[in-house]
């Protein structure tokens, strides 16, 4: 993200500039993330088979719709507070803690992959939210924090449909 860049708002929130560019790359990180883990959630929801086919397609379901207001409403915040999104699905899978999915896993291990990947972005936003807590920014810090309990939810409710 260059400062020079158009899309470089300049906003006054009391937080500095370049600490602010530190956040939002930290926000676009974790937006790479959950851009991929939607993919993939979609991936498995038209993939899934098997017995549990009906209960992971309707949760997979909410998961991915879910996943596609969190991808805007962080985008929005990296823009609210001065900077461009990042952009391009080779730079998101390259930025993203959320392995890219090249082949469908077996049902079992679709599910597991997913309770796993909620698990890494809370272990990546824990770090985003500390960043924003530093710079003071709430609502950044709240945004956040909100993901994290999403995320942790998600993952729940993945992995208590294969506990044994
Ligand atoms: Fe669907």
């Amino acid at each position: 993200m260059s400062a020079s860049m158009k899309q470089d708002i300049p906003v006054k929130v009391g937080i500095d500039q370049k600490d602010r560019k530190k956040l939002a790359q930290k926000m676009g990180a974790v937006l790479s993330s959950t851009y991929v883990l939607y993919h993939k959630t979609h991936a498995f929801h038209w993939n899934i088979t098997g017995p549990m086919f009906y209960s992971v397609h309707k949760l997979t379901d909410d998961q991915y719709l879910a996943l596609a207001e969190a991808i805007d409403e962080i985008a929005e915040r990296v823009r609210a507070i001065g900077f461009p999104t990042p952009v391009g699905l080779g730079n998101y899978i390259k930025d993203s803690v959320v392995d890219d999915v090249a082949a469908l896993p077996e049902p079992e291990a679709m599910i597991k992959q997913l309770a796993e990947d909620h698990q890494s972005i809370s272990r990546q936003l824990h770090e985003a939210v500390e960043e924003a807590e530093e710079l003071n920014d709430v609502f950044t810090a709240d945004l956040l924090t909100a993901r994290i309990g999403a995320h942790e939810e998600a993952s729940w409710m993945l992995s208590a449909l294969i506990a044994k």
